[in-house]
């Protein structure tokens, strides 16, 4: 591998892909999330927007001094408060970098009421500012693809003669197409004096569906940063996915001879992570990551798969840290045998851990005959998701359901005390949430009850995931179990818990920011 064959990968899924409404992560999961990108070799982690909120700014300075190998990098306005914030939250991070970015489209110019002069001026005095805080700066001009070129040419020349290390170009709205992502990169580092001393990144969002094709149009042209989340998490459509970016320049090497730093093989754990705490799942025909990218379905394909899989698979699921072998396990299968499974779909857990998850497996394999990887890999998420320490706990549940009406007596914990109601509703699940919010009433509304079966079977886990707001603020909550009322129960309760954790921390994490620089 030679040196300028290197893409580097930057991960904003605890940025952009945050922002999507909805999206919410707490800060213990974007801790959690941050170190596991650390570990899969993500060159550069864009870690949040420490002005946006003291959340915010708390996350990414957590990050900053846990980081190992990764830059960690704050975003900031084109304003120099925003900037020193950002440096505030990055400046313990072994490796530092500062992003600014203003808007530079016509657009985007008319709302801070710029003209070209004035923004030229505004982007000078911001990025030597943040140049003179940290030796590592990005800077963006935010709608590049719809700004006019030489207003882009001369903005990016400023921008790098003001001590931009990277360049980052963003199709902020998802309009370019892939020969026009790569004409601009190969335009500016034509046009612009010194753009062979810093680094083109791409960062592309997928309203038309082409983000991962103009991602790669853009580095065949000339970028080595590809701008990305974690199952291509972000708003309205998303942002560039990691995976599918990473996973193409490796399979097609043959003609995109590009490098990256990832560990491919936790792929897939990151996926399944970063869709639990963010509450959005992953479609199940996504490339890489669906739950459909490696099944063979169809009689032809299973043939041909059964005598050599490459008739049909371009890849292995190994290759993205899926386990080959399903093997399932059964209530017979010891605690070594349950470490040893974790540790093969990704999970290293400690003594303690184990000890919960070997009593959740236990339960489940007592009513469940085959306990499969899928099941597993949901226990291990319920486990993390439902501590048992929380304000809220389902203690007794029972339902009545059938033709004559349905009914719900749930007893719960309530900070220690213990609370028992009996609700009716339209249908089992209503008669349960009524129940709940007899129990602990709140204003909040529903936003998303959304359940998944785990496995086939009906005797399937079902994984529920349950979104809320309040005043602004959401939260999610998701549960698993082979009992898809509990699990509704549980994940609702579990949605509510964030919510009172949110309440505690009133202002600290709201965000409620222009991403204009007046
Ligand atoms: O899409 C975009 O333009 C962005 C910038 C803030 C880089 O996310
Ligand atoms: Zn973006």
């Amino acid at each position: 591998m030679t040196d300028k064959n290197r893409v580097f990968i930057f991960d904003t899924t605890l940025r952009d892909g945050e922002q999507s409404p909805g999206a919410t992560m707490s800060h213990a999961e974007k801790l959690e999330i941050a170190a596991m990108l650390d570990e899969m070799g993500v060159d550069i982690i864009e870690a949040g927007f420490p002005i946006a909120s003291e959340g915010d700014f708390a996350a990414v300075s957590e990050i900053a001094k846990q980081s190992q190998n990764s830059v960690i990098c704050g975003l900031a306005r084109a304003q120099l408060p925003d900037i020193d914030r950002c440096w505030e939250a990055v400046k313990h991070a072994r490796r530092p970098r500062i992003h600014t970015f203003i808007g530079t489209s016509p657009l985007h110019r008319a709302i801070p009421n710029l003209d070209m002069d004035q923004m030229a001026e505004r982007i000078e005095q911001t990025v030597s500012h943040a140049r003179n805080l940290c030796d590592n700066v990005q800077w963006s001009p935010m709608d590049a693809t719809r700004t006019e070129h030489d207003y882009l040419c001369r903005v990016v020349e400023i921008a790098i003669k003001a001590g931009a290390t990277t360049i980052n170009i963003p199709d902020t709205v998802g309009y370019t197409a892939p020969r026009e992502s790569a004409d601009l990169i190969r335009m500016l580092l034509e046009r612009v004096p010194g753009a062979d001393e810093i680094i083109f990144a791409t960062h592309c969002h997928n309203d038309l569906g082409m983000a991962t094709a103009n991602s790669l149009a853009a580095v065949e042209a000339g970028a080595r940063q590809i701008e990305c989340t974690i199952n291509g998490l972000g708003e309205r459509a998303g942002n560039t996915a990691l995976e599918e970016v990473v996973m193409a320049l490796r399979v097609r090497h043959d003609i995109m001879p590009f490098d990256t730093g990832i560990d491919t093989t936790k792929i897939m754990n990151l996926s399944r992570r970063v869709a639990q705490v963010s509450g959005f799942p992953v479609q199940f025909n996504k490339a890489i990551v669906g739950k459909n990218a490696f099944l063979h379905e169809s009689g032809i394909h299973q043939d041909g798969v059964l005598k050599n899989v490459e008739t049909f698979e371009i890849m292995r699921p190994a290759d993205i840290g899926l386990n080959e072998t399903n093997i399932a396990m059964g209530k017979h299968s010891g605690r070594a045998a349950l470490r040893a499974k974790l540790k093969d779909l990704g999970y290293e857990v400690g003594d303690n851990q184990l000890k919960d998850i070997f009593v959740r497996f236990k339960a489940l394999a007592d009513r469940k005959k085959e306990v499969y990887d899928e099941d597993i890999v949901a226990l291990v998420q319920d486990a993390a998701a439902n501590t048992g320490d929380d304000h809220l706990q389902v203690k007794h549940l029972k339902v009545v359901c059938g033709s004559d009406g349905q009914s719900a007596d749930l007893t719960m914990i309530v900070d220690g005390e213990e609370k028992t109601v009996h609700a009716t509703g339209d249908g089992p699940v209503d008669a349960c949430f009524n129940a709940v919010k007899q129990i602990f009433p709140h204003n909040a509304r529903l936003q998303l009850y959304q359940v998944h079966a785990v496995t086939e079977g009906t005797d399937a886990q079902a994984t529920v995931s349950v979104r809320m707001e309040e005043d602004g603020r959401i939260v999610n909550g998701q549960s698993a179990d082979t009992d898809t009322i509990l699990a509704s129960v549980k994940a609702y309760v579990g949605a509510l818990n964030h919510l009172i954790v949110r309440r505690a921390q009133l202002g600290r994490d709201d965000k409620q920011i222009s991403m204009y620089s007046h």
